[in-house]
């Protein structure tokens, strides 16, 4: 059976309540689609206006990041419970500017999505190389420590679920998009981790997206790779140019 694209937009830090309800009301018309997933991955206080936004659409929405705890005195977190109850169906882990900027670590994003499959939420687990560990040729390496590290404790029907977006660093908001070689070559390598780990079925079932750079017109050669089923799209998320991306056929 083939895998169904899914395409998501990362909205990152950007749009307040009311801006967010207008970008998902501009985009509405042009995001409609019978073929592939869609999906807006908003900030925290922007999910109950969008999920409100969106009811009736195609469009399902997510969580940019989730607590490793259930709940209690964790100042400024936000829990799976309170991301499920307000609508989400997906979650973000372990995006580069999180591993980066707030050193989230891979025992940490393990943690992560282990709580994300407790509250029945879909992760989105990032991975991707530095430019620096791309040209000393560790790529593969890097990412598979990554994957591995964090989907300790998986189970194969969990992982069958997941959407695992490739994302090299250095594509990320620089307008440098990786060749659709760059993009098959790590993601195929990524399924065949997924057959390593698991068995040769959950590989066939995993989603696994490219992210960085994406834009209207690299969409359709990327989603025409055998390994690559959709995006995971900043930018470009927040524009009218999504609705081309959604729709790059
Ligand atoms: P850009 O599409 O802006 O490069 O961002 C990619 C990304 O980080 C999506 O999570």
């Amino acid at each position: 059976m083939a895998r169904r694209k899914i395409i998501a937009g990362n909205w990152k830090m950007n749009k307040t309540p009311t801006e967010a309800k207008a970008l998902v009301e501009m985009l509405a018309p042009l995001v409609k689609s019978d073929e592939v997933d869609v999906v807006y991955c908003v900030p925290a206080i922007d999910i109950v206006p969008v999920v409100e936004a969106v009811k009736g659409t195609n469009v399902e929405i997510g969580a940019e990041n989730i607590s490793d705890k259930d709940s209690g005195a964790f100042t400024g977190e936000i829990s799976g419970a309170m991301i499920k109850d307000a609508g989400c169906k997906y979650v973000i882990i372990g995006h580069s500017e999180r591993r980066d900027y707030y050193k989230e670590d891979d025992a940490f994003l393990n943690r992560k999505v282990h709580k994300a499959f407790q509250y029945d939420l879909i992760p989105i687990l990032c991975c991707g190389e530095s430019l620096e560990q791309r040209e000393a040729g560790v790529t593969l390496d890097w990412i598979r420590l990554q994957l591995k590290s964090d989907l300790i404790g998986i189970t194969a029907e969990q992982a069958a679920t997941m959407v695992i977006a490739y994302e090299p660093i250095w594509a990320i908001g620089t307008g440098k998009v990786a060749t659709t070689e760059q993009a098959q070559e790590v993601c195929h390598a990524i399924r065949e981790l997924i057959a390593e780990i698991y068995d040769a079925d959950t590989a066939e079932k995993i989603r696994i997206q490219y992210g960085g750079s994406v834009s209207a017109s690299s969409a359709p050669e990327l989603f025409a790779q055998p390994d690559i089923d959709g995006g995971l799209v900043g930018g470009a998320s927040l524009k009218a140019d999504f609705g081309k991306i959604v729709n790059y056929k």
